[in-house]
């Protein structure tokens, strides 16, 4: 009986590896205790794109994708600062600012977000129009143990959450890769045909644990 218990416990806890195609993430509240870890062996990055579509009210400041490594809290971050409203790149700790953009309450909006270690470069892509290409860390890699977190944003490896970072919304089609996606790559992902899923986190087959009140939803379709 203990035994089984035992069992049961390990089932609920492990990670399970889902296709999420046409489902989303739905953050439901805000706190400083609910979010999603998404789960990768790979370790080590000279090069990173990451992408993701989120529809949210919020008007302060809020996290998009945070992932951390023991010595970096912010070693890849994508925030929203209200303040200024600009879209934050973080790598290596670093940050830059992308001004300017339409980033309207109530709709999708899809990010997609490249650099590489050896130009330094990053360059944000918001709904499809891109930014221009600043530099802000060369030279060294992002070096795991990473840990990856959607809805909260880390300021400790895996912690550190504040309630006012939080995420409130949905999200979906979140896709990372180790290498820089062309612009045709990231035009396909932006439209949503066909394009190379993602090599480090893959939304058709994805490793996450969800931790207090998130909920794996289907994505919301408009009826015409
Ligand atoms: C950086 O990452 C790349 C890709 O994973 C790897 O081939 C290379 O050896 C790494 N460089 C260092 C200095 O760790
Ligand atoms: C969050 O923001 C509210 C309102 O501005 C403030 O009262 C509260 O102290 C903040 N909480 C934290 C943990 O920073």
């Amino acid at each position: 009986m203990k035994l089984l218990f035992v069992l049961v416990m390990m089932t609920t806890c492990a990670a399970r590896l889902q296709d999420m195609s046409g489902r989303m993430f739905t953050f439901p509240l805000q706190t400083n205790k609910a979010y999603v870890k998404l789960n990768t062996p790979r370790q080590d990055f000279n090069a990173v794109t990451i992408c993701h579509r989120s529809f949210t009210d919020l008007k302060r400041d809020h996290i998009l994708f945070s992932l951390a490594t023991p010595s970096r809290s912010n070693d890849f971050l994508i925030f929203w600062d209200n303040a200024n409203k600009e879209m934050e790149a973080f790598v290596g700790d670093k940050k830059v600012e992308f001004g300017g953009l339409d980033y309207k309450p109530n709709m999708w909006h899809s990010v997609c977000t490249t650099w590489d270690s050896s130009s330094g470069l990053v360059q944000l892509w918001f709904d499809g129009q891109p930014s221009i290409r600043k530099f802000i860390s060369s030279g060294s890699n992002i070096t795991g143990p990473v840990i990856i977190i959607l809805g909260q944003e880390q300021d400790t490896h895996g912690g550190g959450f504040d309630i006012n970072q939080s995420f409130v919304g949905m999200m979906t089609d979140v896709h990372m890769w180790d290498y820089t996606l062309s612009p045709c790559e990231i035009q396909n992902y932006v439209d949503q045909l066909n394009f190379t899923p993602g090599n480090v986190l893959n939304w058709r087959a994805l490793e996450f644990q969800i931790v207090d009140q998130v909920l794996t939803e289907q994505r919301i379709t408009v009826c015409h």
